[in-house]
């Protein structure tokens, strides 16, 4: 049998959503055996020292497209899971561990749904204690907001924003809470990108709808006056679906509504081509394949952008990038807290370390980064993934298929708790009448 592994990490500040203590961390064969002040461990156990350093749980990236197949070519960075009809959806989240369904209202004739069909993908899930999740965009309208661009000689890249400005994210994302609401489903919008569609999330969360808004690295860490560079490929590089948003004050808006907890939870939706593959639309903007790169940087990005700048505090960071996502998808305090008996995913950061980022640097297969040139407070010294150090001294420390899937159960108390007392509590009556006895027309 492999030796068992034994981490001490001693001295740091550990950091849960809801308080920090400086706390030793002892772990063994994978699991948090013991959080405390000046632990006794046996001899032989490995020691980090996190002196002046923070322990965080490690994070959860709430949307990624790995290796995805889409407009023709492929996602550089690899693996990815897909899922699609009725039948399909309760067989993988009663026997597969899947709890999360992504609805598509844009890419018309691709995987766009019309109302009817999301009502009856939210019903189901509903049904079978899922999350309904939407990319929020009016595809008729990208549809029409296209054909127009290129009628008046826009090809390039900002024709990809001009063609679906804030409005239409905003009225897709009403809509889907709207249909929602009607079944009573909770609702997570993934990838709100634009303060429109922001503030149409936050509106709804205070009309007491349960609906969770997901923003990402991108749209938290750069914007989307990149598409009007002179440089067609810089430009092509940051086109994904929804756009970013070309005004400039749109990251820092989001910020502060992820710090109020207007918006619930942070991803990447990390889907990356390199400059060869955009390519297949340089003469085109709808045939630029759509996506960009966050998974490496999203950390660093809300740190900088979140806690260095004063909008949240370490606790609010540890709710947005990991908690939060592992409450909303029912594997909390499995994973997302420094605690005893949780999986010992674990990340020694600095908050007062620097790096630029840059794709020279980076560790992503892609071949272009659009955070390029960010400088950053915040840096993982160590990174621990069930209890293995993964990440240390600059230099990875994994093989591919180290990875494990992570089983969810339905029905997360976190999001459906409200939810099945509204259906007890709030089922409509009929009203009890004495039966009209007036006359009726003929007809
Ligand atoms: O542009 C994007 N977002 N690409 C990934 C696919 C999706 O819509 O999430
Ligand atoms: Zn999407
Ligand atoms: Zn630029
Ligand atoms: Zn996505």
């Amino acid at each position: 049998m492999a030796e068992p592994s034994r981490i001490l990490i001693k001295g740091g500040k550990v950091v849960n959503e809801d308080c920090s203590v400086i706390s030793d961390v002892y772990i063994e064969n994978g699991k948090i055996v013991e959080v405390g002040p000046n632990l006794q461990i046996p001899a032989g156990v490995r020691v980090i020292n996190a002196t002046d350093k923070l322990v965080i749980p490690g994070g959860i990236d709430t949307h990624t497209h790995m290796e995805l197949a889409f407009m023709g070519t492929k996602a550089v960075d690899d693996f990815h899971i897909g899922t699609k009809v009725k039948k399909e959806m309760e067989t993988l989240a009663k026997e597969k561990g899947v709890n999360s369904f992504k609805m598509f209202m844009a890419y018309k004739d691709v995987f766009m749904l019309q109302d009817s069909e999301l009502y009856a993908a939210f019903a189901q899930c509903k049904e079978i204690g899922a999350i309904a999740q939407v990319h929020a965009e009016n595809g008729d309208l990208i549809a029409e907001g296209a054909k127009k661009m290129l009628s008046m000689g826009i090809r390039g890249p900002e024709g990809h924003e001009l063609c679906r400005p804030e409005e239409v994210e905003a009225e897709a994302t009403q809509r889907a809470i709207t249909i929602a609401h009607a079944v009573n489903c909770p609702l997570y919008v993934v990838h709100v990108m634009s303060k429109s569609a922001a503030k149409v999330v936050a509106d709804a969360r205070r009309d007491g709808r349960v609906v969770f808004g997901e923003p990402i690295a991108a749209g938290l860490g750069t914007d989307g006056t990149h598409y009007w560079h002179k440089d067609w490929a810089h430009a092509a590089g940051f086109v994904m679906g929804p756009p970013l948003r070309p005004d400039p004050s749109t990251p820092a808006y989001l910020m502060d509504l992820l710090a109020n907890d207007d918006l619930s939870v942070t991803g990447t939706d990390n889907c990356t081509f390199s400059v060869c593959q955009k390519a297949l639309g340089k003469d085109d903007f709808t045939k630029i394949p759509n996506g960009v790169n966050g998974v490496e940087d999203r950390m660093s990005v809300i740190w900088e952008r979140g806690v260095h700048s004063g909008k949240m505090d370490e606790n609010r960071f540890v709710a947005v990038t990991s908690s939060n996502a592992a409450k909303i998808f029912n594997f909390y305090p499995q994973k997302g807290r420094i605690a005893k008996n949780s999986d010992a995913d674990v990340v020694v950061w600095d908050p007062n370390l620097t790096r630029r980022i840059s794709a020279k640097t980076h560790h992503q297969a892609v071949d272009y980064n659009i955070f390029e040139g960010m400088e950053c407070h915040g840096i993982p010294i160590v990174t621990i993934s069930r209890g293995k150090v993964v990440y240390e001294d600059r230099q990875f420390h994994v093989s591919p298929g180290q990875g494990k899937f992570v089983h969810r159960g339905p029905f997360s108390e976190f999001v459906y708790k409200r939810i099945r007392q509204r259906d007890q509590v709030g089922r409509p009556a009929a009203v009890i009448r004495k039966p009209y006895e007036g006359k009726v027309i003929s007809v």
